[in-house]
């Protein structure tokens, strides 16, 4: 027996040395020492053994059971550090290598120039107001004057929720709700995405922006319209920009015109960018006709107002040169990245 039991401290001795993971470690205690093990095999036949020899067996089966649990709790330390220092090493941050750039984001071009001009009006007192872009057939045709079989409706062709729904065609919509929700003086503009069932082009989107303007007091005249739009031209191109206004017919608006910028490129004398014109189109504009002012509860008889209407995809594309308005929505980071 008592050589059973060096036999047993030994191998437990050189097993434990070659265990190289604790998982070996933990088979080994329950080889040796667990229930079923070979130790306790072993002390299961100390009842066969004499009286005489019974002591001294014993306190060796106990030794020996010490040493292997001291073996045994002495690798598992081992290992465990070893595994410590081996996933210290595999973490170890190299200084000296170059950092990861960040990739930052910036605002489409789109929203830089419309912050530009949001600027341009925050500064002559207008607030920016903002609606649906599913609009009701009657605010977005119908109380700007625009009934139903009006030939305008031919070419704001657009996308039906069901009879009375659309997606709004203009920003124009803007202007029935702030005057139905504000008393005057009014003084807005209304950016947003707006909509019309156009067939895809260098040229045209199915989904495209406008700014609105409005403002309505007592006593505002044509005059007010060209001031205030001219400063808005200057503040855009620059301060020597002339501007020009010619007649022009829109349903809500008498008398309506569109204003042109000399173009800021040749100031006029006739380019690439402005096709040999001199002028850029930049906007429709006009008196709000009455019957529009009174449709949202607005007395004719005791207010006058001036609206305009801008496309914002155009004067980002003039600005730039861009010469396709699909760039500007297809998100490729290559081009959006030059802005
Ligand atoms: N809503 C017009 C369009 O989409 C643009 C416009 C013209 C708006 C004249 C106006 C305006 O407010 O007075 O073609």
């Amino acid at each position: 027996m008592k050589e059973q039991l060096n036999q047993i401290q030994q191998t437990a001795e050189t097993l434990l040395r070659q265990a190289d993971r604790t998982e070996t470690v933990e088979e080994l205690r329950v080889r040796f020492l667990g229930k079923k093990g070979e130790l306790t095999a072993i002390l299961k036949q100390m009842g066969s053994l004499s009286a005489e020899e019974r002591p001294a067996m014993g306190q060796l089966a106990n030794e020996v059971r010490a040493k292997i649990e001291g073996m045994i709790a002495e690798r598992a330390k081992e290992l465990g550090e070893l595994a410590m220092r081996k996933k210290l090493e595999a973490e170890t941050i190299d200084v000296t290598l170059p950092g990861k750039k960040p990739v930052v984001g910036k605002r489409h071009p789109l929203w830089q120039v419309l912050d530009e001009i949001k600027d341009i009006f925050l500064g002559m007192g207008f607030d920016v107001a903002e609606g649906p872009e599913v609009e009701y057939d009657h605010y977005n045709f119908e109380l700007l004057n625009i009934p139903k079989g009006h030939p305008a409706r031919d070419t704001q062709d657009t996308f039906y929720i069901n009879d009375n729904v659309v997606l709004r065609t203009q920003t124009s919509p803007m202007q029935v709700r702030v005057m139905q929700n504000q008393k005057p003086p009014i003084r807005i503009i209304a950016p947003g995405t707006v909509y019309r069932s156009d067939a895809v082009d260098a040229t045209h989107s199915p989904i495209f922006h406008q700014i609105e303007g409005l403002v309505v007091d007592k006593g505002i005249t044509m005059s007010d319209l060209k001031g205030t739009l001219e400063v808005f031209a200057k503040k855009l191109y620059g301060d020597d920009t002339m501007v020009r206004f010619r007649p022009h017919h829109f349903p809500f608006t008498e008398p309506s015109a569109e204003m042109d910028a000399a173009c800021f490129v040749c100031k006029g004398e006739g380019c690439r960018l402005c096709k040999g014109e001199g002028w850029i189109e930049i906007l429709g504009c006009g008196m709000v006709h009455p019957k529009v002012l009174a449709n949202c509860g607005i007395d004719p008889e005791v207010y006058s107002g001036f609206a305009f209407g801008m496309g914002l995809d155009r004067i980002v594309m003039k600005r730039y040169g861009i010469d396709d308005l699909r760039l500007l929505f297809e998100n490729d980071m290559r081009f959006l990245d030059q802005f």
